[in-house]
């Protein structure tokens, strides 16, 4: 199962775009959850270290609903709108409680793809940056952190949604980005189970 993650408050552009993503990678043959922190209860990590005594966070939220999928994943894709040139802070929350994931089985991620999507109101507000920082979440646990290559898809998909979901759905470039992205990803999977099915990747 590959995991969707949706580091937006809204049901607008960041959770419509990861929508899409995971129906490509259905298409594709994967099975797919999206989980979103819209209308979740997630705080933030406490530091209190209760998780590395007990292998479980002590904060009883609706992060629970996220850490038995966290488990289970097979690769990952995370969605941020950008905020204030990164990721959300609603994203970030949800990377650092994964603390408590990671306490538990420090291996729980371990060798797993994980690709990401930002979307930000403005053409160039942060989305790399963004990418960045949940690609050094996917390096920090011995991931594979998975991008759409050059000529678009540099670090993964960026979105320009003017701030509006229609606006972010007639971003072309946006969606080209996507497309590599997932392709790649996509081709990255199918390695990890010995299949070359991935292999006939058209770069352009
Ligand atoms: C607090 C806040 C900060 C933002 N900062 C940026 C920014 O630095 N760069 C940018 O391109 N867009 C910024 N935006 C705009 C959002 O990234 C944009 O509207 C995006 O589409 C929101 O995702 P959503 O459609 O899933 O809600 C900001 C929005 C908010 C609420």
């Amino acid at each position: 199962m590959i995991l969707g993650i949706s580091g937006s408050p809204r049901k607008m552009a960041t959770e419509h775009i990861l929508g899409e993503a995971l129906k490509m990678l259905e298409e594709r043959g994967f099975q797919t959850r999206l989980f979103t922190v819209r209308a979740k209860n997630i705080s933030p990590c406490r530091h209190c270290d209760y998780c590395l005594k007990n292998a479980e966070c002590v904060v009883r939220d609706d992060m629970y609903q996220l850490y038995p999928l966290l488990r289970e994943a097979q690769g990952y894709v995370i969605a941020t709108p950008v905020y204030n040139g990164g990721l959300s802070a609603q994203t970030k929350i949800v990377i650092d409680r994964t603390r408590a994931t990671l306490a538990a089985d420090p291996k729980a991620l371990r060798r797993k793809p994980g690709m990401a999507i930002a979307v930000g109101g403005d053409r160039m507000g942060g989305q790399e940056l963004a990418l960045q920082q949940i690609h050094t979440f996917y390096i920090l646990n011995g991931m594979i952190p998975v991008s759409g290559g050059f000529f678009g898809a540099n670090l993964g998909a960026t979105f320009w949604s003017r701030d509006t979901l229609e606006d972010a759905k007639k971003d072309e470039e946006g969606r080209r980005s996507l497309r590599k992205t997932v392709r790649r990803f996509a081709e990255t999977l199918a390695w990890l189970e010995g299949s070359d099915a991935g292999d006939e990747i058209k770069e352009r």
